[in-house]
């Protein structure tokens, strides 16, 4: 038995300690029971860890991988059409395992110990999605992958791609994904997401697609997505990703789908960093963020997460794996930066995260949970925000993944009195 005191518990004023025994949380509370091992937090803000709720973990680094191949101007589109090259000249399962660690790792040095990660499915040899499975299984003591079986290439830009789909689920995905907005008319796009809603319920899986990731207002798969999840009662389980269209749809469209969302209880995940680097390309000025309506959905008790997407793909070179980032760009592009919402915002990489991976019920600082948290170096949220602090430890099952000490100066700053 371990006990970790002297912690400020996220949104639980009431907590300090927290009794861990066989590597569940036994007791939350104050002055609880002394025990042989006590781990001291020195009053540093503590809270769930981290889910990332939308990675290409098949894809990190492979920017650099496949340089020689070109993606200089870095649109979408020209992404994904280099995409295929890559795959057949230079992807194997080894070199897919061999950055998807390194891309773990990026992830759980800042916090994160759920990731959701969307596979590329359109290889018939299924490379990625068998490396991934393997990734699953060998890494799930220091991480929770969820795996979805998503058609980078659409699933009806050619013949057989939803056979394909159906195929990544057999093998072992979670969720079935989809990529209406790139299938070859708004009629497949919206066959797509027929079939995506049936091989859900066909197969029992969750339901992850890539929505309307365009400035396009007139693509609107998120309302036919909506409508059939509403219709089984499906919507918990469900996360539309992206959505950038809808916040450049008009105000009357927008209001009515909110009213139509909140019924459903869909997911939302945005992407602030990815989506604000490839949106807008098309205009001049003024240019749009690419952003979904975060702002609104929060106001409307409508649950949004945020996620990475790429790490250096030939999408976006950048990403580290830091929510802490992700979070800071994304509330200054939703502009939700009232005392009240910074008090709330780690929810959008925390809690908000595991309702879209649905493993609400298993997450959480609570009693009868694993002791899964991590410890940030700040004392309240909206300077942990700010200031995007640093993680200082990160638990699970009750025992370290890591821990480290704060940023210590050789020689301090000291500007006088
Ligand atoms: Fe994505």
């Amino acid at each position: 038995m371990k006990k970790f005191i002297n912690g400020k518990i996220y949104k639980n004023d009431e907590t300090s300690e927290i009794l861990v025994e066989n590597g569940k949380i036994v007791e939350l509370g104050k002055n609880l029971k002394d025990v042989d091992e006590i781990i001291d937090l020195g009053g540093k803000l503590v809270c769930p860890p981290f889910v990332d709720s939308h990675l290409h973990l098949d894809y990190v680094y492979t920017l650099s991988e496949m340089a020689e191949t070109g993606a200089k101007s870095g649109t979408l589109f020209e992404a994904i059409e280099l995409w295929p090259k890559y795959k057949e000249s230079m992807m194997t399962r080894e070199s897919v395992k061999r950055l998807a660690k390194k891309g773990i790792m990026d992830e759980l040095k800042h916090g994160v110990q759920y990731i959701k990660t969307h596979v590329d499915v359109t290889d018939p040899n299924f490379t990625g999605l068998k490396a991934m499975l393997e990734l699953r299984e060998e890494l799930k003591d220091k991480v929770y992958i969820q795996i979805v079986s998503f058609p980078q290439n659409g699933m009806y830009t050619y013949k057989g791609g939803v056979d394909l789909v159906e195929e990544g689920l057999k093998m072992g995905a979670d969720s079935v994904g989809g990529i209406p907005h790139y299938e070859p008319a708004r009629e497949f796009g919206e066959k797509s997401i027929h079939d995506i809603v049936k091989l859900a319920m066909k197969y029992d899986k969750l339901i992850d697609v890539h929505c309307d990731e365009t400035d396009d207002p007139q693509s609107r798969f998120v309302e036919l997505l909506n409508a059939l999840v509403l219709m089984e009662d499906y919507g918990t389980r469900t996360t539309a990703s992206h959505t950038c269209s809808f916040g450049s749809d008009n105000d009357s469209y927008a209001y009515r789908m909110i009213d139509l969302f909140k019924k459903s209880k869909m997911n939302f995940t945005s992407l602030p960093t990815e989506n604000v680097y490839l949106q807008g390309r098309q205009d001049t000025y003024p240019k749009r963020r690419g952003l979904t309506r975060v702002k609104e959905f929060i106001e409307n008790g409508i649950n949004v997460a945020f996620g990475q997407d790429s790490i250096n793909d030939p999408w976006y070179p950048a990403g580290n794996g830091n929510h802490m980032i992700i979070l800071d760009h994304g509330i200054h592009l939703a502009q939700i930066m009232s005392a009240e919402d910074m008090e709330r915002n780690l929810d959008l990489i925390t809690y908000n995260g595991a309702k879209c991976l649905n493993i609400q019920d298993e997450y959480g600082i609570e009693v009868g949970r694993a002791a899964n948290f991590i410890v940030l170096d700040e004392y309240s949220p909206a300077e942990a925000i700010r200031n995007r602090s640093d993680v200082l430890m990160s638990v699970r099952n009750g025992e370290f993944l890591f821990k480290r000490k704060p940023v210590e100066y050789e020689v301090e700053l000291d500007l006088g009195r």
